[in-house]
């Protein structure tokens, strides 16, 4: 399976601290989205510094912490704060998340993101399920196991039956994987919606590969937080990223926890 030996250093210290030796599910938490923290039970709160070994998130908006608790009486870790290429983290730390969830046995793993929306149906507030990603112009050097497109577009039918049957309306499409840090041009978005992209944002590619390699069934979801550039007339800030997670906390909590229980 191939996982660095430090990830394994990260969860002795986990368990020396009462961590269980296997977790069921884990879920990677976007920008402004933490708040599915308070649906975690019994949880433990772990600043990602605490943590020897553990990289730190630099992001306003992430906060920064492991939190290990039970949803739906299934054991579950979140990771409230994540690592982004545009943070200098190498490709190979972004992933250490879904490395960590795979050393406790996870395999479900629920990754979102805060994303601009490409595509002119979408409204700010929509959750896209992810069938697939495109990353022109970025090479992402993570061995990438063969099929594991296929095995993504089919996981996100499942993801969108269950929202479906929890009654929570999804949009689904193409997450076109950006670098940032900066946001896109807007004749970027122009060709990157000519390219078939949905939705634009700057981390979850990676980390879905790094996934499917090391044989986690993942899926991810992104909320729609802003029209990309170019869309509309509004300036694009962090702002209106928080306030789109505000709106939609409740059903992304929803679907998570329906991800959780059945997927
Ligand atoms: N572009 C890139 N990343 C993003 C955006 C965007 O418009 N919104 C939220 N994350």
């Amino acid at each position: 399976m191939n996982i660095p030996e430090e990830i394994f250093d990260i969860k002795n210290w986990l368990v020396n601290n009462g961590i269980a030796e296997k977790l069921e599910a884990a879920v990677i938490l976007g920008s402004g989205l933490g708040d599915f923290g308070n649906h975690i039970e019994d949880a433990k709160i772990i600043p990602y510094s605490d943590i020897p070994g553990f990289p730190q998130s630099t992001v306003v908006g992430h906060s920064g912490s492991l939190i290990i608790g039970t949803v739906s009486g299934k054991a579950v870790m979140a990771f409230s704060g994540r690592f982004h290429f545009y943070e200098g983290y190498p490709f190979s730390k972004t992933v250490v998340p879904v490395q960590l969830a795979k050393a406790f046995d996870v395999n479900k793993l629920i990754i979102s993101n805060a994303a601009g929306g490409i595509n002119l149906d979408f409204r700010v507030g929509d959750l896209m399920v992810i069938e697939r990603i495109l990353h022109p112009h970025v090479e992402i050097d993570i061995n990438q196991t063969e099929n594991w497109p296929e095995e993504l577009k089919a996981n996100s039918k499942r993801v969108i039956e269950i929202a479906t049957s929890n009654n929570v309306p999804v949009k689904k499409g193409t997450y076109l994987y950006v670098t940032g840090p900066n946001y896109e041009t807007k004749a970027e978005i122009r060709a990157f919606r000519g390219l078939g992209g949905d939705a634009v944002g700057m981390s979850t590619a990676p980390e879905l590969m790094e996934a499917y390699r090391i044989g986690v069934k993942a899926v991810a979801v992104s909320l729609i937080t802003n029209a990309a550039a170019g869309v509309t007339d509004q300036k694009l800030d962090h702002e209106e990223v928080k306030e789109a997670a505000e709106m939609k906390k409740d059903e992304f909590a929803k679907l998570v926890i329906g991800l959780i229980e059945r997927f």
